[in-house]
């Protein structure tokens, strides 16, 4: 007899890491809907008032916003391989995983890749990224780099970018953080929904500006992620081209979450993520822990923190204590990526998370752990 999961025994996590947060309610009975064709009217204008919400929450008028079925690393993908020529120069700001893979997803288009570095948990010099070259086709960096906790400005990029399409990556900033693509001048942007917008991963909501639409490249390197077929599909008004079969219910979750979002109002979505994440690091410090980004460019909705393994009980380590929080309290809290593995914690305070009962929580578990 193979081994089977009982899923009726399946935890209800807090889920206080990098991504996936917890789906708001709504989101998940939205999932459960009964499946709709994907060329059904019903769907087409669900899509289509999906796509309108987008746009509302992206802060944009751009008519091709619409959700990509993929995660955020799809959306990632899309911006570049979608108007990189070979040899086109692109500069990238890099402080952290994201930036890195932006680099080597760059690089993969035929790009001349200029990398603009800062430390990790520090931000990106926004003056350094448009002095690195004269004239690049595109400049991209990375809004909230979920790998370290750091805000990098995106506000002054627009009006300094000449002719060069600005690229940037909102995958832990739409809906936690102000992002205002059309003020900032950005052109192409992409998400991912299961961070701050409250939704399960699976699709990466997606927005280019006009400037970039008129430099799609005449038949880019992949056929999925093509966005002039894509385009036929979902802004294809009353004459839809069938392209892929939409994820259904991942888009009955992106209406209701974007729904909810809207409902509370999204400068207040934006209040709740930054009050739970003040108390947070507000808590953390008082229990003595000690913050890794950089003072003025911490993110809210992802905490990052130097784990205090001298503190930490009867010789567990770090990994350990993320273990006890899941064990003890059903709270998932992420680990350290690259430099920093096995030293930083990163806690997210995200979507349907982002609430104070959650900030409550974690710090009594946290306070009880380290016996403080
Ligand atoms: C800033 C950033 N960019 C891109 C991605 C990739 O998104 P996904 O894992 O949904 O493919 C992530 C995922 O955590 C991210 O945090």
């Amino acid at each position: 007899m193979p081994l089977m999961t009982d899923v009726s025994r399946l935890s209800d996590r807090v889920l206080m890491g990098p991504g996936p947060s917890n789906p708001y309610p709504e989101v998940v009975l939205a999932m459960g809907r009964p499946m709709l064709g994907h060329l059904d009217p019903e769907f087409i204008a669900l899509l289509d008032e999906t796509n309108g919400r987008l746009r509302e929450v992206f802060r944009t008028t751009n008519s091709l916003t619409f959700p990509i079925s993929a995660t955020g690393s799809a959306g990632m993908e899309a911006a570049f391989v979608n108007v990189i020529r070979p040899g086109d120069v692109a500069v990238v700001g890099v402080n952290g995983v994201f930036g890195e893979r932006m680099c080597d997803v760059a690089g993969r288009c035929g790009a001349e890749v200029v990398r603009v570095e800062a430390d990790w948990g520090q931000p990106i010099d926004p003056q350094a990224l448009l002095d690195a070259h004269p004239s690049p086709a595109v400049i991209a960096i990375v809004h909230a780099e979920t790998s370290t906790g750091v805000r990098n400005d995106v506000a002054c990029l627009g009006t300094a970018k000449r002719d060069a399409l600005l690229v940037v990556d909102c995958v832990t900033s739409l809906a936690g953080i102000p992002v205002e693509i059309d003020g900032w001048g950005v052109d192409l942007a992409y998400s991912g929904t299961q961070k701050c917008l409250g939704a399960p991963p699976g699709l990466a909501p997606f927005t280019a500006s006009e400037r970039a639409v008129e430099r799609i490249v005449p038949r880019p390197q992949s056929w999925y992620l093509d966005l002039n077929m894509i385009a036929a599909y979902v802004t294809g008004g009353g004459a839809r081209a069938y392209h892929h079969t939409a994820p259904i219910s991942m888009i009955f979750a992106l209406h209701a979450a974007l729904g909810a979002v809207l409902d509370e109002g999204l400068e207040a979505a934006w209040a709740r993520h930054r009050e739970c994440g003040e108390a947070l690091q507000a808590g953390l410090q008082a229990l003595g822990f000690e913050l890794f980004a950089a003072e003025g460019h911490r993110l809210p909705e992802l905490t990052s923190v130097w784990v205090p393994l001298d503190r930490l009980p009867n010789g567990m380590d770090e990994a350990g204590a993320r273990r006890w929080l899941l064990d003890c309290y059903g709270i998932e809290v992420g680990g350290g990526l690259g430099p920093v593995a096995g030293r930083v914690w990163r806690v997210g305070c995200m979507g349907h998370t982002a609430r104070m009962r959650n900030v409550t929580l974690l710090l009594g578990a946290l306070e009880e752990l380290l016996g403080s």
